[in-house]
């Protein structure tokens, strides 16, 4: 990256591993050398603080310039290092160090300079970064605040209106935004050092005076004047936040630069990063964060075997998944052949894929031209004899096992050999799928979720035979399409939808015991999900379901009387809420009420009052319950791939951290305390603590513990 790099002072000045400091061309050149990410570890803070203070002392260095090594500038501060004694020097200290430099301090930025790094980079007099950099105080998404001066400097920077919004959103900027803002100094060509050793000479050159955000107030003015400006862009950043604490810590630490001398912020913002860290919403982000790292390992893949290579994909229906996972692929530029039976549905499938990127086009997600260049790389056919040139075949027919084995046998038939055979199936048997074929090594599950273009999760499931490189080939694609592979095993519904059942039923029995569906949805809603179980069964129609139990002689009875009383959800304007003609907010219906009250006077049963907390304890523990039965029969490797699975796939809300981190946080005895209380006083056997958990909570254990498992199969 740098020019041939002459010798500071003596001799090159080695302070750590992680950061070296050389002198080129009259700068003092600070390097950040601590993979995978340079994050601000503590030997990364102390290298940077003694460099800063040998360039200082150095008179041949003019100017410094402050680089990282490797695919990016510094990503924040070590996450590890949270919760741990703090080791000097802390990040504000090597902040102020910088700040007080008598020579320029430039900073050069690449990749995605991220929390405290760009706090640090705030301390520096210039900023500086190749085209394709982002920057971005994700902090939030960790429930956090920045906790290095970033929510004092950058509004300094940017002004606070648009600080509040990337502090509370915590989304990355890219460079060219980031200059028009004032974030940045200027877009240098080529390595982001080189280009930044170069502004440094200008500076010097130019004898421009050392700008330090801590004392220009200048980007304040209007906002003070008028405070209003600064609490709109907060209340428009801070509308959605769900009940979680950062973003209205965020939008308050922010709000300081208006009204508390800067030293006074700084200590006031420390206080509140120190609270948040403590608080078990950034606990559960944080484990979130780890957790989905985690879970796209696949671990238990003998060394050497690698995946294979998949240059195009084909996929078989183009029905409401099949198009959205052609959709994924063609977003990731994978070219893809969609497979239907007839003309109709092939031009109606493509049509949908259409009118989905031409709208998002037209809100400005996409370039105008995308949804052309994009539909470019679908290239529609009818007949399952086309899949001849794919190296993965995705089946996303109607989920009826009949019809799977048929679409295999056919596919086994016409796919190259070698080729990864994947079926989208939500709940059938993949050994016996996988059984029709003559390559059930070649056989897997890819379970995407709806919309298969927006949602993360993908299930990828190993069935009895299939290959480590099939296994391997699959988790990889998931990931290059951007979604969030999990590894998991065959048993009905595998891991999400096999919880989400048990959810379902709790629901039923609550609404027999004498809840109704708004007071049920508004406990989980207050939890955290955007929608609660009944409104969202609404929305996604009441009859899937339902037919779904008269096909293995299954009965509900309140959600079977309110689909035989044509209440199927939404499409029908009632389901388990009434629907005004055009809106999709549900209100609450007597009818349904009384549906409910005569199905259980038929049934002989009494329904009574039902606090908050036997809602949420009904509704929870079970599921966590059905999860620690699906990590004693391996179907899941660890508590912490389960809880990607809900974060990403049924929208569990990410400050509490997954099912299983939940249940650790309520404590796993008073989980079993609990659910053996239902399971007696409901008359309910299947309620009973499943040995695993009975286990750990005698043992006092968390499912934490077993977080290092390995992938199932
Ligand atoms: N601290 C410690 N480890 C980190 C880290 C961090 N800040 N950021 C990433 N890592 C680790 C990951 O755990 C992963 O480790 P693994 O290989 O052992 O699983 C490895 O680095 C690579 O990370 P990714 O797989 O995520 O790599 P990508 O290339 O996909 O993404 C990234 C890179 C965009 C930098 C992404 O890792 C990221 O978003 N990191 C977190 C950034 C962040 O939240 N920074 C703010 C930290 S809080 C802070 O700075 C507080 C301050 O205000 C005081
Ligand atoms: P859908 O009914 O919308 O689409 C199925 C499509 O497959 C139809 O367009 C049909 O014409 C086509 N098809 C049927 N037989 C075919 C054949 N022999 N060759 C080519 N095309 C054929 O169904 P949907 O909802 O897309 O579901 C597909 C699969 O995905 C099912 O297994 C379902 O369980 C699973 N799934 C569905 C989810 C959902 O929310 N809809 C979520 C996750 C998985």
């Amino acid at each position: 990256m740098l020019a041939p790099v002459e010798i500071c002072s003596d001799g090159r000045l080695e302070l750590s591993d992680a950061v070296k400091l050389a002198l080129v061309d009259h700068c003092g050149a600070i390097i950040i050398d601590a993979p995978p990410v340079n994050a601000l570890s503590a030997a990364v803070r102390r290298g940077i603080f003694e460099s800063v203070r040998a360039a200082n002392a150095d008179t041949a260095v003019r100017a410094i310039v402050i680089a990282c090594a490797g695919r990016t500038f510094i990503a924040g501060a070590d996450i590890t290092e949270f919760g741990k004694p703090p080791q000097p020097p802390a990040l504000n200290e090597v902040i102020t160090a910088i700040e007080s430099s008598s020579k320029p301090v430039i900073a050069a930025i690449h990749g995605t300079a991220l929390g405290g790094g760009i706090e640090l980079t705030l301390g520096c007099h210039f900023r500086v970064a190749v085209k394709d950099a982002k920057l971005g105080l994700p902090e939030v998404k960790l429930g956090l605040l920045p906790g290095a001066g970033g929510t004092q400097r950058l509004s300094r920077a940017v002004g606070p209106e648009f600080g509040v919004k990337m502090i509370v959103t915590g989304e990355p900027i890219g460079a060219p935004e980031a200059l028009d803002h004032g974030l940045i100094d200027e877009i240098v060509e080529g390595p982001a050092a080189d280009g930044a050793i170069a502004f440094a000479k200008k500076v010097v050159a130019e004898q421009r005076p050392l700008r330090l955000l801590r004392n220009d107030d200048s980007k304040l003015v209007a906002a003070k004047a008028d405070r209003s400006l600064f609490t709109a862009a907060a209340a428009a950043a801070t509308r959605k936040n769900r009940g979680m604490n950062a973003p209205l810590a965020c939008a308050e630490a922010v709000s300081w630069t208006l009204d508390t001398p800067f030293d006074e912020a700084l200590k006031k913002e420390r206080e509140a990063f120190l609270k948040l860290v403590a608080d078990d919403q950034s606990k559960a982000q944080r484990h979130a964060f780890f957790a989905e790292r985690e879970a796209v390992k696949v671990r238990d893949v003998p060394d050497g075997v690698k995946p294979r290579p998949v240059g195009r994909v084909a996929i078989i229906g183009a029905g409401t998944m099949g198009g959205g996972i052609a959709m994924s692929f063609a977003n990731s530029g994978i070219p893809v052949t969609l497979i239907e039976t007839g003309e109709e549905q092939l031009t109606r499938g493509l049509g949908m894929m259409q009118k989905n990127w031409d709208a998002t086009a037209a809100r400005g997600g996409i370039p105008a031209d995308e949804p052309t260049k994009r539909m470019a790389l679908i290239d529609g056919k009818v007949g399952i004899e086309n899949v001849g040139d794919a190296d993965l075949v995705i089946e996303a027919v109607f989920e009826t096992m009949a019809i799977k084995k048929e679409v295999f046998t056919a596919i086994d038939a016409h796919a190259r050999p070698g080729a990864v055979l994947a079926t989208n199936t939500s709940y059938l048997d993949i050994n016996e799928i996988a059984a029709v074929t003559s390559r059930p090594q070649d056989v897997l599950g890819m379970h995407f979720f709806s919309p298969a273009n927006i949602m993360k999760l993908c299930e990828v499931v190993r069935a009895k035979q299939t290959a480590s490189d099939a296994l391997l080939t699959a988790t990889m694609l998931a990931k290059r399409i951007r979604k969030t592979p999990v590894v998991v095993g065959v048993c009905h519904g595998f891991v999400g939808n096999r919880m989400l059942a048990v959810r379902g039923l709790q629901g039923e029995a609550l609404l027999k015991s004498g809840a109704l569906p708004e007071q049920v949805d508004a406990v989980l809603t207050r939890f955290g999900f955007s929608m609660g179980p009944f409104a969202m069964g609404d929305l996604a129609g009441l009859d899937i379901g339902w037919r779904s139990r008269q096909d293995r002689g299954i009965r509900w009875d309140i959600a079977d009387a309110i689909c035989e009383a044509g209440r199927l959800g939404q499409k029908t304007s009632k389901g388990y809420y009434r629907y005004e003609p055009g809106s999709r907010a549900p209100i609450p219906d007597p009818e349904v009420e009384q549906l409910i009250d005569g199905t259980c006077k038929r049934l002989g049963l009494t329904r009574r009052a039902i606090g908050d907390q036997e809602i949420l304890e009904r509704m929870i523990y079970p599921m966590i319950n059905e999860g620690a039965r699906i990590l004693e029969e391996k179907i899941a490797a660890r508590p912490g791939d389960i809880d990607v699975i809900w974060l990403h796939g049924y929208g569990w809300p990410i400050h509490r951290g997954g099912p299983m981190f939940y249940a650790d946080l309520v404590g796993l005895k008073t989980i079993v305390e609990r659910l053996e209380f239902y399971a007696r006083s409901l008359n309910e056997p299947a309620l009973r603590p499943t040995a695993l958990l009975a286990r750990l909570a005698g043992e006092g254990a968390s499912f934490a513990s077993l977080n290092t498992a390995t992938n199932p199969g």
